[in-house]
Parts: C-alpha cells; structure tokens; sequence
C-alpha cells in the first residue's frame, strides 16, 4: 500500500486562519478491518464550514489537535474489506485532508458517473452545496411565483446555485451580492440573474432599495454581519429571511456578532429561518434527482475553481475565507 499524505490541524487559529496553523506528515496505511475501505481522494471540496472545524468546539464538527480537517472529497476505492465496495469503484464521502482516506464503506456513497462528473458530486449534487441550495430555496424560504430573491455570498458555491434555483422555481427578479466587479459579472453575464451588489464598492441598502423597490421577499443569507444588517432594511411584507450561514463571523466564533436591524423582522412581519440540510434527511434523494435533472438539461450553470496539491489545503481554506473562489472551491489533490 503506498503512504498517505496529510494535512493536519496543528495549532487553534486565534483570530484569522493562517498558514502556520496545518502541517504535512506522512503515515504508512494499516491493513484495513473488516467493514471498511481504502480510498485514494481525488478532489476534495473547499467548503466555508471547515473553517468552524478549526477552533475546538466547532458547531458542525471538530477537527483534533494532530488531526486531519473534515473535507468532503469523491476518489477511487483502491483497497476493500467490504464486498458491497469493489477495488476501482468511485466514491463520495467524509474524505478529509489526507491523500488516502481509511473509512468504513457505509460512510461512502457510490458514485454514478454516467449521471453527471465526479466532481459534481461535490458541487451541485452534493449535500453541501446543491442539496442545501435546492431543499433550503424550496422548503424553507418557500419561493412562489414573481417573489424578489435576495441571495448574498452570490458567487460562491451555495450561493450562485441558490441563485439559479430560486429563478428554477418561479422567483420573479434574484439580486446577487457578491465582492467585486468579476463576480457581479459573473453572476449576470453567466448564470442569468437579474441584478448584482457589489458590496465592497456600493451601500448596499440603498442599492437594494433602488432595485427592489417594492421590497425583498427572500433573503437568502449566506455571510451575514453588515450585509444582513443593510438587506433587513429593505424587506417587503411577510418576507423570509434564510439563514443558510454566517461565513462573515466564522473567524470569530467566540464572539459572533448579531444583526443590529433585527426589529425589521417585527416591523415588517416577517420571518427569520435558520436550517441546516441535514434537518432535511427525507429531502435529499429528491434534491438529487432535481438537480441532476436541471444539471443534464443544462438549467443550471456551474463554474469550478480548482487548486492543485493537496499541500495547498490550508491556501485554499485562507482562500475561500479571503473570496478566492468564483463558484466551487475544488482541490484537486493529486
Ligand atoms: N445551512 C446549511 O446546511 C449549509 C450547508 C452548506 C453551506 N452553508 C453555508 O453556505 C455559505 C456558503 O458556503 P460555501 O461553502 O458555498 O462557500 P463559498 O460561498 O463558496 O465561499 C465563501 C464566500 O464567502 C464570501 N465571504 C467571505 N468572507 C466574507 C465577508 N466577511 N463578508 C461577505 N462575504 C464574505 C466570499 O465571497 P465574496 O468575494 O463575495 O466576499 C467567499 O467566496 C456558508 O455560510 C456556509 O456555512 C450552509
């Protein structure tokens, strides 16, 4: 068996992540028990969660002191001592910062390639990513049709599929918010929505408020802090507000910071909703089958950023935080 290759966690960040936080070590692979497989990880997946894994008592999960990052990744089976998983087979799961991940198979899903490629089992057909953008947009925001959809963190991963799903299902006029000119671009020229906020050029709130006039009927929050303050300005009546996420305090968990304008919420009767996708277990296999349909018909348009070398990992995290990334954050690790 060759040797793996891993990233690990070898101090807690204090404030911003950086580079002297990981480090590289290399282990020989045991002889695998009963039950479990060998997978060499292909591409893992740069997601904004991994930065909660970092700080000891993340709200997702937590990365140990000396040991590797939770990642999701697809790669090939190269060992097996299950016979349900055969050497050669393509596989997606908790892969983590490693080259070859140890794992028990019933933590692997099978891959079908001939539905779309690996790598968009870790964009729009993945938990993470899709699955979250497709069951949040239609179970919790609750699009109806001609509804003005607000979605910031725009051209990352989530948000430019949720974006794209929010228009799938009816919405009327989706708005972007995005940091910088290439992105709001990107997300008009490219993937059709009808408007972009560049919120590190613009106010953001009296941009809104010039083209969503009559108000916001869903925001999609994807980074909450001063963007979620200047969207609650602008709601409509009875709007939702989604918090998918808050990527903007992930840097500081231990002193997260609220939104000062939530009396909005009151003023306009309307509703804040937190979710989590897996709150949403008996969802997931329709998510997939929707989105893998929309993704073959071409409806939905998906951009990947890919990094090479799985030495890159702690680059990439650094990266993502930094807005890095236009669409899905990849590593292809090599
Ligand atoms: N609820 C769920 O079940 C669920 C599941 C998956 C992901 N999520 C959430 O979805 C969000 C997006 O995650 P992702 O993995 O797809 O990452 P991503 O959007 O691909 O990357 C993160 C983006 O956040 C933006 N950003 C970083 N710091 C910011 C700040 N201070 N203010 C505003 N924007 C900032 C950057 O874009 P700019 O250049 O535009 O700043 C960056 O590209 C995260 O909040 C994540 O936790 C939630």
């Amino acid at each position: 068996m060759p040797f793996n290759r891993k990233v690990i966690l070898k101090s807690h960040p204090r404030g911003p992540v950086g580079l002297d936080n990981f480090d590289m070590v290399e282990e020989e692979i045991q002889p695998l028990r009963a039950g479990t497989v060998c997978v060499r990880v292909d591409h893992l997946s740069i997601d904004a969660f991994i930065r909660t894994t970092l700080d000891g008592g993340g709200f997702h999960q937590s990365a140990k002191l000396g040991g590797v990052i939770p990642a999701l990744g697809v790669g090939t089976v190269v060992d097996s001592a299950e016979p349900s998983l055969v050497v050669g087979e393509i596989v997606t799961g908790p892969m983590c910062s490693q080259t070859h991940a140890v794992l028990p198979a019933a933590m692997c899903a099978k891959v079908d390639v001939t539905l779309a490629p690996a790598t968009a089992f870790l964009g729009a057909l993945s938990i993470a990513t899709g699955l979250t953008s497709y069951v949040g947009m239609k179970y919790v925001a609750r699009i109806t049709g001609g509804e003005t959809v607000v979605v910031s963190g725009a051209a990352g991963a989530v948000g430019s599929l949720a974006g794209q799903v929010a228009r799938l299902l009816g919405a009327g006029r989706v708005i972007g918010i995005a940091g910088g000119p290439d992105k709001c671009r990107f997300l008009v020229d490219e993937l059709g929505f009808d408007d972009a906020i560049d919120y590190k050029k613009v106010d953001v709130a009296a941009e809104l408020a010039q083209l969503a006039p009559n108000g916001v009927d869903v925001f999609w929050d994807n980074v909450g802090g001063e963007v979620l303050d200047a969207v609650l300005l602008n709601l409509a009546v009875e709007a939702r507000v989604v918090l998918c996420g808050a990527v903007s305090q992930y840097e500081n968990m231990a002193d997260v910071r609220g939104p000062k304008n939530y009396l909005k919420i009151a003023e306009r009767d309307a509703r804040l909703l937190g979710f989590t996708i897996f709150h949403y277990p008996d969802r997931h296999a329709e998510a997939t089958a929707v989105m893998a349909d929309w993704l073959a018909k071409g409806k939905i348009v998906v951009r990947e950023h890919v990094e090479h070398g799985l030495e890159r990992f702690p680059a990439a995290v650094r990266a993502l935080l930094d807005g890095g990334n236009t669409g899905k954050f990849l590593l292809k690790v090599d």
